[in-house]
Formats: structure tokens, C-alpha cells, sequence
């Protein structure tokens, strides 16, 4: 079993002071903060682009980037992701475009690729990507919005990505993201999760040190 990381969400941190926010992260020891993408198309939501990866980078930040993008063509936005300092790139398989040579694409350019599925995709969608990807991100919300439920069902398809991995005896990490605090990383994690994407729980916790000291021994 994979160490747990866990990656707070910084659509969640202050989004006028978001380079603070991010050296709170890295104030805890934690290693990876994720940054949300959305591109209000295939998301009814817009946040920010690559200027504001570089501007966290210029500000010092050494914590690996993990970026979902939450967009209808990702593929043209790709290279400039990698330029403003993303180490990890995600991108939604429910688009319609060439997945495969997207993640191929975000390989040559030197980061590691993940492939994510919505809460209404089922697990085999993805599974002749799986010996590619270095991440599968299962939301366990309908992505957009910070501060939603946890959907329960979920953990059937974690539990099935994470028995296909054991079964071809894959590298990548299986990551969940949406209603993620202690009490559902935990359920995730029984299930075969082990990299925690926390928002509202994180920035809204008024006990970091300890959240984060309780996923580290998940
Ligand atoms: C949802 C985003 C999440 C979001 C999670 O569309 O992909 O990363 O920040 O926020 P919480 O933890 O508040 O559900
Ligand atoms: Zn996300």
C-alpha cells in the first residue's frame, strides 16, 4: 500500500492571498497542493490559469503542483500548464478527445499525467489507460464546487480501480477528491485510496497540524 499524501485543495485557500495559503501547506511538511482548473464549460465554474501556477512558483513555492483540469479541450492548454511548474497534470476522461496522446503529450513535457472520473463514469472507462497513468482521481463529487457531500457510492469504484491495480500490479496512486475530511479519507482508504484531496475541511480546519498528522498515519 502506497503512503497517504495528502493535497490540500487550494480552491479552498485564499484566493487573494493564495501564495500565503500555499506556504501554510508547506508550513505543515505537507509536500502537494492541488489547483483546480475549470474552464466553465465543462464545469459551470471558472478559477484560474497557468499565470497563477508561475506566480506561486516566483513566490518560492516548492510543493509539488497537482493540477486537475477540469476543461472541455485540455489538450492546447497542456504545454503551458507544464511551463508555469506543474508537476502532476489531470485530465477528465468524459470529453470527447485523444486521451491517450494527451497523457503522452504531458509526459514528454516532464510531468506526471492522471487521468480522472466523474462520480456518473463508470470505473472501466478508464481501464485501458491505467498501465499509462501515474494518478487515477476519483471524484467523489460532481466537480465545480468546493464544499459539497461526499458520495458515498463512491467507494465501490475506488475499491474496483484499486483491484485492478493489485491484479496488474500498477504504479499509480489512486486519488479522491470532493467531501474529503478525516472520517472519509479513512472510508477512502480502506477502500484503496491513498492520496487525499481536502478543501473545505482543510482550509476551514481549525486544527491543521493535527488533520494532517491523522491522514500522514492513515
Ligand atoms: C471540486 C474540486 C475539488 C474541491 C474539493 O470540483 O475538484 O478539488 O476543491 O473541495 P472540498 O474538499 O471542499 O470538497
Ligand atoms: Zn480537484
Amino acid at each position: 500500500m502506497l503512503p497517504a499524501i495528502l493535497a490540500p485543495s487550494i480552491l479552498a485557500g485564499d484566493h487573494a492571498h493564495l501564495a500565503a495559503s500555499a506556504a501554510d501547506v508547506a508550513a505543515l511538511g505537507l509536500t502537494w497542493i492541488h489547483l483546480d482548473i475549470m474552464d466553465g464549460r465543462f464545469v459551470p465554474n471558472l478559477t484560474f490559469g497557468p499565470g497563477t501556477l508561475q506566480a506561486l512558483r516566483r513566490h518560492g513555492s516548492k510543493l509539488f503542483f497537482d493540477t486537475h483540469l477540469m476543461l472541455a479541450e485540455p489538450a492546447p492548454h497542456i504545454e503551458a500548464f507544464a511551463k508555469a511548474g506543474a508537476n502532476l497534470i489531470s485530465i477528465h476522461i468524459e470529453p470527447d478527445y485523444d486521451h491517450r496522446a494527451t497523457l503522452e503529450r504531458i509526459r514528454a513535457l516532464g510531468c506526471q499525467c492522471g487521468i480522472v472520473l466523474n462520480p456518473g463514469t463508470p470505473a472501466r472507462s478508464v481501464a485501458p489507460l491505467l498501465p499509462v497513468v501515474d494518478l487515477v482521481l476519483v471524484m467523489t463529487v460532481q466537480p465545480g464546487f468546493g464544499g459539497q457531500p461526499f458520495r458515498r457510492d463512491m467507494l465501490t469504484k475506488i475499491a474496483e480501480i484499486d483491484g485492478w491495480r493489485r491484479a496488474q500490479n500498477l504504479p499509480f496512486r489512486l486519488e479522491v477528491d470532493g467531501g474529503i475530511g478525516l472520517a472519509t479519507a479513512t472510508e477512502c482508504r480502506q477502500a484503496g485510496a491513498d492520496t487525499f484531496v481536502v478543501g473545505t475541511s482543510f482550509f476551514g480546519s481549525k486544527d491543521r497540524p493535527a488533520l494532517a498528522a491523522a491522514v500522514a498515519r492513515l
